[in-house]
């Protein structure tokens, strides 16, 4: 039978290089906490427990993970790494393996955890160690005959042991039951005055206890973020993998570097994507989309086919097949545009549906509105949909044509195949197949002159 895992993220550090109002680990990477990065890291392995050692704006944190399954604890005062470790250790089950995470180290990948995880069966004791090129502040492998025997920390450790490159990324798994024992030997008689739970790692050895350590291959996925610039730094690692992966299934990017992935992207095939675009929540595109420069794609499902030109907007909507957005577009959330719908520049769509082949291409707002197919809409008509207090519907139907600055004052119904003169402010609901207008009749002043300017008489 395999041994249970329980995984405890530490994620009471202050974070006080940040100079941040806002807890460390709800600063966000790709649009998400980078407390949130971790715990699906760890949920991927799919844990019995899942404990996060709370302590800086502890509320808030666990606020913004409110309706996940974690088990918090709160850590009161930051006295170390032991001490938080220590305050999880009566929930933890004495026949669990347990594995450490920081909250604040968000790149780390499933498959790395799971090595490490699997090098810790059988009551061994697993590092997950890096090998840097600047070691300055970490924690120092100490090995000999090749075996690990300690972690110093490097505020402790003499000019020798600074010489050592492999560090201690700080996860490690092992066994609970070995992890209670230790916990209750290490002190904090150090440089820093706190309670290494690095110091395991000497009590293990002087057990006997076989330690494996575990050298990670990329060491991005260990860096810890300490301030803004370690959090834009791995900002962009973490896009620059997004963009390969979407690379390497089929997606043009134009220019990887300047695309950024705060969801998830569902492409089909032969789509492309121009420079600077932002794909938000969880977007879809068919096959064969163009999503052209400087679009904002937000919780969007886009069909095969469709060309989204530059500088447009879309949330919350569904657009169906061979549609054509923008430029200078935004579709607000509940649009739905049907199969080869046309949605122009300075247009603005919400909770709408614009039935297929649908034209509103130029100027115009379309909010609570039912409109069918074949319908064109002129430039600068606008769906008055709010009488200051509620909403209400315009219903347009199929092939109907409405004249260029139009206003439909809602609720109002547009018949299948009317025709609406430009201008007009239609109130009341227009018959299918006529011409309805409302305007002032034109007339012309005969032999009206212009005022002219009076020339001043100078003193
Ligand atoms: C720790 C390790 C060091 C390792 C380094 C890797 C120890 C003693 N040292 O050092 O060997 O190289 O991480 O980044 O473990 N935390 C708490 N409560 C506390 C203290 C820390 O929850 O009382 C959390 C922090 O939020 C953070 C993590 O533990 O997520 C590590 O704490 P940090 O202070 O950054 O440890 P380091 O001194 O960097
Ligand atoms: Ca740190």
């Amino acid at each position: 039978m395999t041994q249970p895992l329980e995984v405890v993220v530490l994620a009471a550090g202050q974070g006080t290089r940040m100079k941040s109002d806002r807890p460390k680990v709800l600063h966000r990477l790709a649009g998400c906490p980078l407390l949130d990065h971790v715990l699906r890291a760890a949920e991927s392995l799919g844990p019995g427990v899942l404990h996060v050692v709370y302590g800086h704006g502890g509320e808030h944190v666990r606020e913004a993970f409110a309706g996940r399954e974690l088990h918090w604890v709160a850590q009161t005062e930051q006295l170390g790494t032991g001490h938080a470790v220590a305050q999880v250790e009566p929930a933890l089950a004495d026949d669990a393996l347990v594995l450490i995470l920081y909250g604040d180290v968000p790149l780390i990948r499933p498959q790395t955890l799971q090595r490490l995880v699997a090098a810790a069966e059988g009551d061994r004791l697993a590092l997950l160690t890096a090998i840097l090129p600047d070691p300055t502040g970490y924690g120092r492998i100490v090995r000999e005959d090749e075996r690990v025997r300690r972690i110093v920390e490097h505020k402790d450790a003499s000019d020798a042991i600074r010489a050592i490159h492999e560090v201690n990324t700080g996860m490690m798994a092992l066994s609970a039951r070995q992890l209670k024992g230790w916990l209750t030997r290490i002190g904090n008689d150090n440089a820093q005055g706190e309670y290494y739970l690095t110091d395991i790692i000497g009590l293990a050895d002087a057990d006997g206890v076989p330690i494996g350590a575990v050298v990670v291959d990329d060491n991005d996925e260990v860096l810890g973020i300490n301030d803004r610039l370690q959090l834009a730094h791995l900002e962009r690692v973490h896009q620059r993998r997004e963009a390969e992966r979407l690379m390497r299934d089929g997606l043009t990017l134009i220019d990887p570097a300047r695309f950024d992935l705060r969801g998830s992207l569902r492409v089909g095939r032969d789509c492309v994507i121009d420079v600077n675009v932002v794909i938000e929540g969880d977007v879809v595109l068919g096959d064969r989309v163009k999503v052209s420069a400087n679009c904002v794609l937000k919780d969007a499902v886009i069909g095969d086919d469709v060309d989204i030109e530059p500088m447009s907007v879309l949330e919350s909507c569904q657009v169906a097949g061979g549609c054509h957005i923008g430029p200078f577009a935004r579709l607000r959330p509940g649009t739905e545009l049907a199969t080869g719908a046309r949605i122009g520049n300075f247009v603005e769509v919400k909770k709408s549906t614009i039935g297929p082949g649908s034209k509103v291409n130029h100027l115009s707002y379309i909010g609570d509105t039912r409109m069918g197919g074949g319908v064109n809409i002129g430039a600068g008509t606008i769906t008055c949909n709010y009488d200051g207090a509620n909403k209400h519907q315009t219903v347009i139907g199929d092939n109907a044509f409405i004249g260029s600055d139009t206003q439909l004052v809602a609720p109002v119904e547009v018949g299948a195949g009317a025709t609406i003169g430009a201008g007009s402010t239609i109130t009341r609901n227009a018959p299918a197949d006529e011409l309805t207008l409302s305007r002032n009749k034109q007339q012309t002043v005969k032999g009206w002159k212009r005022p002219e300017k009076k020339v001043k008489s100078e003193k």
